[in-house]
């Protein structure tokens, strides 16, 4: 799990956009197991969770709709799309609300949609743009919690933000100046 840091316009985003290949870089290229983002092509690409900054929701689907989007291409067919997205949704505490259209759910409460579609289908590569930035301390708590989950059973996580207690769940830092990274916390897992 690695936390970036860096203040408001220093660029978090704009690299979390060019690791998922939803913004082209441009100079360089994005590696992946030795092969580029545009080698891997499509198929990569809907394999990264991602935890949109302002949500990225689709108001006029419910949430266990929008939950549901990324995974016809990650799962087997025949599987349980609603019912994964519901469980996936209770886990971040919004089972009551979950045939609710997004646009009628609080900020909070649409973030947390937001993180449950970014972990669904456990996809190797998840990255979380300031994913806890709307939520109470409870909601924070849990939302970090998940992530961590995700990189202890083997996935990558890397999540922009300036949450303290994020950064702490971190295995490591870096800091985002001027278009480079710098790594300041290198911390070895218990
Ligand atoms: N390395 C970079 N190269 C090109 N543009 C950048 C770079 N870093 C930031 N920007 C630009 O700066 C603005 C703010 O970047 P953003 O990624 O939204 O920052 P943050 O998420 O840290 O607030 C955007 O318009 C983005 O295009
Ligand atoms: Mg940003």
């Amino acid at each position: 799990m690695v936390g970036v840091r860096g203040p408001s316009g220093s660029g978090k985003t704009t690299l979390l956009l060019l690791l998922a290949g939803l913004d082209r870089p441009t100079q360089g290229d994005v590696w992946l197991n030795g092969h580029t983002l545009h080698e891997h092509g499509e198929n990569v690409r809907q394999q990264i969770g991602f935890v949109f900054q302002h949500f990225g929701l689709i108001s006029y689907l419910t949430a266990t709709e929008n939950v549901a989007l990324p995974l016809p291409a990650r799962l087997p067919a025949r599987e349980d799309i609603q019912g994964r997205a519901r469980a996936s949704l209770a886990e971040v505490g919004l089972e009551e609300v979950s045939e609710r259209l997004v646009e009628d759910l609080s900020g909070g409460q649409q973030q947390r949609v937001a993180v449950a579609r970014g972990l669904i289908g456990e996809p190797d590569l998840v990255l979380a743009d300031e994913s806890t930035s709307e939520l109470d301390a409870e909601n924070r708590a849990n939302v970090i919690a998940l992530l961590a989950r995700r990189a202890r059973d083997g996935g990558i996580v890397i999540a922009s933000s300036d949450d303290s207690d994020l950064l702490d769940a971190c295995d490591r830092i870096f800091d985002l100046a001027n278009g480079r990274l710098t790594l300041v916390s290198p911390k070895v897992r218990a």
